[in-house]
């Protein structure tokens, strides 16, 4: 049994893969599978803490207990998350949401042409981004970044650029890391500078040790 160390707490988590639509029956997405984000949502509810899960379109059933606030876009989940931040202590980003989104959704199915099809996309908001521009002093914020190279030199410029208390990285060219699997392989970067190799573990197993870091960091006040 888990220790009821987060009661009284809010927790937010994202999860999944947003879908960023073409036309009436076709969207550009990513292979994110809700599993990080479920399990992180799973393991605060044991701990105790008022659930928020804002999840992208997965197969797995949300853990009872959680309030579902079911999203397709990364514009939905931006306006999603906005609403609930204020009221939130802590804030876990484990979706995977679409940088870009095609400019002009198409309102009816395109059709086949000669020739090349040009997509023109736009950027979507950043909600880590903006996040962390609105934290207060007492929310603990926390993104996940999932990088094919340079891990390390990506990961601490996210955490910094976007005002994180922490962030885990995954390194998503590794087998059994990042989408899709039960299992991850991550880095986690800390304000302080320092860095911290966990080896493959399960995704459940990964969101408690997730949140032992974030009950330390809270409890030196060291998440600010
Ligand atoms: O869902 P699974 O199959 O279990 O896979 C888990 C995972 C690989 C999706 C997960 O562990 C993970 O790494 N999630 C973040 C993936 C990602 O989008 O990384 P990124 O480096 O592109 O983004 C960095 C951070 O900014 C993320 O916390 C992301 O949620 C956030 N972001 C990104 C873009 C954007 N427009 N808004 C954001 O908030």
């Amino acid at each position: 049994s888990s220790p009821a160390d987060f009661k009284g707490l809010k927790v937010l988590v994202t999860a999944g893969g947003t879908r960023e639509p073409i036309d009436p029956v076709r969207y550009i997405s990513n292979r994110s599978s809700g599993k990080m984000g479920y399990a992180l949502a799973a393991a605060a509810l044991q701990r105790g803490a008022k659930v928020t899960l804002v999840s992208a379109p997965t197969s797995l059933s949300p853990p009872a207990g959680v309030e579902l606030v079911s999203v397709e876009t990364a514009q939905q989940m931006y306006e999603a998350v906005m609403e609930r931040f204020p009221a939130q202590d802590i804030v876990i980003k484990a979706a995977a949401v679409a940088d870009y989104r095609p400019k002009i959704v198409a309102s009816h199915k395109i059709k086949k042409q000669e020739g090349t099809l040009l997509l023109e996309l736009e950027k979507n908001p950043d909600i880590l981004y903006e996040l962390g521009q609105r934290k207060k002093s007492d929310q603990t914020l926390v993104g996940f970044a999932a990088e094919t190279e340079e891990l390390e030199k990506n990961a601490h410029y996210k955490l910094h650029a976007k005002n994180l208390d922490l962030l885990v990285a995954n390194d998503v060219t590794r087998p059994g890391a990042g989408f899709g699997s039960d299992t991850n392989i991550v880095k986690l970067f800390y304000r302080d500078g320092r860095m911290q190799s966990l080896p493959l573990m399960d995704k459940k197993m990964l969101a408690h040790r997730i949140f032992d870091v974030i009950r330390e960091l809270r409890s030196t006040g060291n998440s600010n």
